[in-house]
């Protein structure tokens, strides 16, 4: 076993007991309730990082909420890796589904996790993928290992739009400056089956407003005479598909890059077996875009989804009333050359194009973000894919991934750097959702799969 392995090994007990220590401060950056919480995680990683010995390392104030800063620059003649990941969490709600308090972590066993999973609200998502990193660091440099400069950026506002992250990369390019951005948020295909994501998709998210009458009506007075604004806005969305589930907004798809058949041929050799889909979520069937797979669906395909829609009365009983107004949140996955602001820009026009004239609509955009490629023939991702193959004992196969990390573009953007997702989560560890919870063994994988990278990724920069 390497001095590395070694020092894990021996350190596992702590390695767990540090990450159940920070899953319990609930950094929930989209509550302002929490925004001392959201403080506290950031000092937690901070004083990780100068503990596991970095040379410096500081919460950075933003407009929003502060960013973790941290290096250990070993000489300048070696490759330099920034480490991107977020502390901050989705809120738990609903938590009534939860079985154990999402901020007191319990570990059980699953049925894919046979070695322990943790449960807590931000165990793979992303506290537990961003501490592998801080664990690993604290290896490499107990064992003098570490064979790359490396630099870390943890920020607090992933799941709200890292509204304020732009700037900060922009402001601070010279500090940033690295050779390649590595990031563990996303996820592999299964412990036994290691992969690599290559794509993201991008954002545009929309909140919707139908007004009709000037106030809520008595449904018998005036019911059948007026519009209802919760009824269009209900047709409207329903005419926002066609019946083979394309999306319906003129000029939507121009900009979508079409795959080659054998891309889509290659694509399809990563193992995806829909009967185990179906089951592990209570499906009987799936739906989706006519002419792809279910696969292609959730990752090279843009999407249109309604992700909560409320207006007139939700209470207990019945209420007879026709409310003034409707609303929902709709939010488009985007796939490579599609642009958020040209999206969101086509999606208001249309939106108000079809409403009746009885009503008015009004469309507000929230954050968007872009999508990503990452290149399969860089070093980076060379040393990512070996370090893989040693640790899991199998080649990881590259997939694009259905969700987003609007950062990843702008690192390209503004810093000039390509990133490598390394990620190791899985789609069912339930992320956002209640019982998010992240395997023992993949929290371990990770810490052990990351300084392989820094090794691989020092002699492949030579
Ligand atoms: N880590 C996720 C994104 C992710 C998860 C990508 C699994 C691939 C596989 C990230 O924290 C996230 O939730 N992103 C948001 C976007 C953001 C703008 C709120 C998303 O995808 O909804
Ligand atoms: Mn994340
Ligand atoms: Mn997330």
């Amino acid at each position: 076993m390497s001095e590395v392995n070694q020092y894990i090994s021996s350190n596992k007990d702590r390695f767990l007991s540090e990450l159940l220590d920070l899953l319990r401060i609930p950094s929930i950056s989209a509550d302002s309730r929490y925004k001392e919480d959201v403080l506290k995680a950031a000092g937690f990683i901070k004083d990780r990082l100068i503990e596991a010995g970095a040379d410096k390392a500081e919460v950075c104030e933003t407009a929003g909420h502060p960013i973790v800063y941290g290096e250990k620059l070993v000489d300048s003649a070696l490759p330099t890796v920034l480490v991107y990941g977020h502390y901050d969490v989705q809120p738990p709600d609903p938590l009534d589904l939860w079985d154990s308090p999402p901020f007191e972590p319990v570990i059980k066993e699953t049925e894919l996790h046979p070695q322990g999973a943790i449960f807590a609200r931000g165990s793979c998502d992303d506290k537990g993928q961003v501490y592998m990193h801080v664990k690993a660091f604290e290896a490499m440099m107990e064992t003098g290992e570490l064979a790359c400069n490396v630099k870390f950026i943890i920020e607090g506002e992933e799941e709200v739009g890292s509204e304020n992250l732009e700037t900060f990369l922009k402001d601070n390019t010279e500090m940033l400056s690295a050779d390649v951005v590595l990031v563990s948020d996303t996820g592999i295909i299964a412990n036994d089956v290691p992969s690599i994501t290559v794509g993201l998709r991008g954002l545009s998210y929309v909140e919707v407003e139908v007004s009709g009458p000037n106030r809520d009506l008595h449904s018998g007075l005036y019911g059948g005479a007026v519009p209802n604004p919760i009824n269009i806005l209900a047709e409207m969305i329903a005419s926002l598909k066609t019946e083979d589930q394309k999306i319906n907004i003129p000029g939507f798809y121009d900009d979508v890059e079409i795959l080659s058949t054998e891309e889509r041929q290659e694509m399809a050799k990563a193992p995806f077996d829909l009967e185990e889909y179906k089951d592990s979520i209570g499906l009987s069937d799936v739906e989706g875009e006519e002419g792809y797979s279910s696969m292609e669906r959730a990752s090279i395909r843009p999407t249109l989804d309604v992700n909560g829609i409320w207006g007139g009365y939700t209470g207990e009983g019945a209420k007879t009333v026709i409310a003034s107004k409707a609303y929902a949140k709709i939010s488009m996955r985007l796939v490579p050359n599609q642009d958020p602001d040209k999206i969101t820009e086509l999606f208001a026009r249309h939106f108000e194009s079809i409403a009746p004239d009885s009503v008015s609509v009004k469309v507000t955009p929230h954050h968007g973000g872009q999508p990503a490629v990452t290149p399969t023939d860089s070093p980076a991702y060379q040393a990512a894919s070996k370090a893989m193959e040693t640790t899991f004992g199998k080649k990881p196969i590259p997939f694009r991934g259905g969700g987003s990390i609007p950062i990843v573009a702008l690192f390209e953007q503004i810093l000039g750097l390509k990133t490598v997702l390394m990620g190791f989560g899985l789609d069912s560890d339930a992320i956002h959702s209640p019982n998010e919870h992240y395997g023992v063994f993949n929290y371990f994988k990770g810490i052990e799969t990351i300084p392989e990278f820094f090794k691989n990724f020092a002699e492949m920069s030579k």
